[in-house]
């Protein structure tokens, strides 16, 4: 919390002064002119994503809506310029701790955003808690961050692991299917989402008769899909996304499974994609908290806006970055940019009303979104919103003591 305060402190003061040697000036200076000092400087910014490997088009959405929310405010949030620090996590769990590192004791950011993938995330979860850097999480959902792990620096605008794939187990038992498999990358995310599925899915009645998983970020389905076609379930649901729900989409009906077992998903699966994969992903039905669509005042600007800025068609990772800069906004607006007043910063934060393109959303005590589940189709190269799967749907935040 001081490391900002003090090194902006010492190096303004300095040249205040005239001197050249950090660390004296700084003293000299009256106490309501330091704390000038340490809110008239720039919101330090560390993104800490993706820009390698399968997510890589996870990471740039994100960046993009995050940079597009602080633009649409002039370059400012609270009154201040933003500098960004950036660092490519590469999706790598191992690097995780070092990563967040550079950024909290290198950079003294701010603000910490990220990341994508729920095992990186859980490597930054104990250094940020211990740190108290403010950290706002645009994707990963690990359930442990806003339940066991939960702390009151820790926010999340996205998802908890535990959400979508609840809402579609009912949907794949309404549809009539009695028993499903569920295949996934190997992993915190994987196995969150394989379990809420499995729960939902279980309490309507339905089975789940195989658990399929291949190492992240493993792409070599074949074996696995010649598991399911001997198999012969009901419906298939999967959790791949980014380059691998490309490949799985594509693979799946090369493998002659499309049309003959349905297959669902986390919305994951199919957004961003649909460029990509051809007629392959056509009729998909899917369950995420964004849907082609909606046709919003807020989401038909916002479209408008990030296809005017980057000449792309945002997706959800994109409304996930640009909410994470809304949140960010709403609290800094709320102190006047005075990030070292942490008390009232976090007070502001968990009491926004995001004004979102999925549609307004509040946080939980936790720090998750509480929203709403939508169904959708993939028609064209549309995530058709259907309807809503679940309303305000809330994750039960286990373990969660703040
Ligand atoms: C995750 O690892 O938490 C994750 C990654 C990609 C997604 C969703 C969740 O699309």
């Amino acid at each position: 919390m001081n490391n900002f305060n003090r090194r902006d402190f010492l190096k303004t003061g300095a040249a205040l002064a005239g001197l050249s040697g950090a660390g004296l000036a700084g003293a000299l200076l009256p106490a309501s002119m330091a704390q000038a000092q340490s809110t008239a400087g720039k919101i330090r910014v560390g993104l800490m994503l993706p820009y390698t490997g399968t997510y890589t088009p996870l990471g740039v959405a994100i960046t993009n809506g995050f940079k597009l929310a602080v633009q649409e405010r002039g370059g400012k949030l609270g009154g201040r310029e933003v500098e960004y620090f950036v660092v490519d996590d590469e999706s790598n769990p191992a690097k995780a701790p070092e990563n967040t590192n550079k950024l909290i004791q290198r950079d003294k950011v701010d603000v910490l955003v990220g990341t994508v993938h729920s095992g990186v995330a859980l490597g930054m979860a104990k250094i940020v808690r211990e740190a108290g850097v403010i950290w706002i999480n645009p994707n990963a959902g690990a359930d442990e961050v806003t339940g066991a792990l939960c702390a009151p620096n820790i926010f999340r605008t996205s998802f908890s692991n535990w959400q979508n794939t609840y809402a579609l187990g009912k949907v794949v038992k309404q549809r009539g299917h009695k028993t499903a498999v569920f295949i996934t990358h190997k992993y915190a995310a994987g196995d969150q989402m394989m379990a809420s599925f499995k729960d939902a899915f279980e309490k309507e009645g339905g089975k789940v008769v195989k658990e399929l998983y291949l190492p992240f970020p493993q792409v070599e389905f074949q074996a696995l899909l010649t598991e399911i076609a001997s198999i012969k379930p009901d419906a298939v649901a999967a959790f791949f996304s980014g380059g691998a729900a490309v490949k799985f989409i594509k693979d799946y009906q090369a493998a002659g499974l499309k049309g003959k077992i349905p297959l669902f998903g986390p919305g994951f699966l199919t957004d961003g994609v649909l460029e990509e994969v051809g007629d392959a992903a056509d009729g998909m039905e899917t369950t995420l908290h964004y849907a082609d669509g909606l046709d919003t005042k807020k989401d038909n600007a916002f479209r408008l806006a990030y296809v005017k800025a980057y000449k792309l068609q945002p997706d959800v990772f994109a409304v996930q970055g640009y909410d994470a800069g809304q949140l960010l906004a709403a609290g800094l607006d709320t102190v006047k940019g005075d990030i070292n007043n942490k008390a009232a910063l976090i007070k502001a934060m968990e009491a926004a009303k995001i004004d979102s393109p999925r549609g307004v959303w509040t946080l939980s005590k936790a720090h998750n979104p509480v929203q709403d589940i939508y169904l959708r189709k993939v028609v064209g190269k549309q995530n058709k919103v259907m309807g809503v799967a679940s309303k305000a749907l809330a994750d039960p935040a286990h373990g969660c003591k703040a």
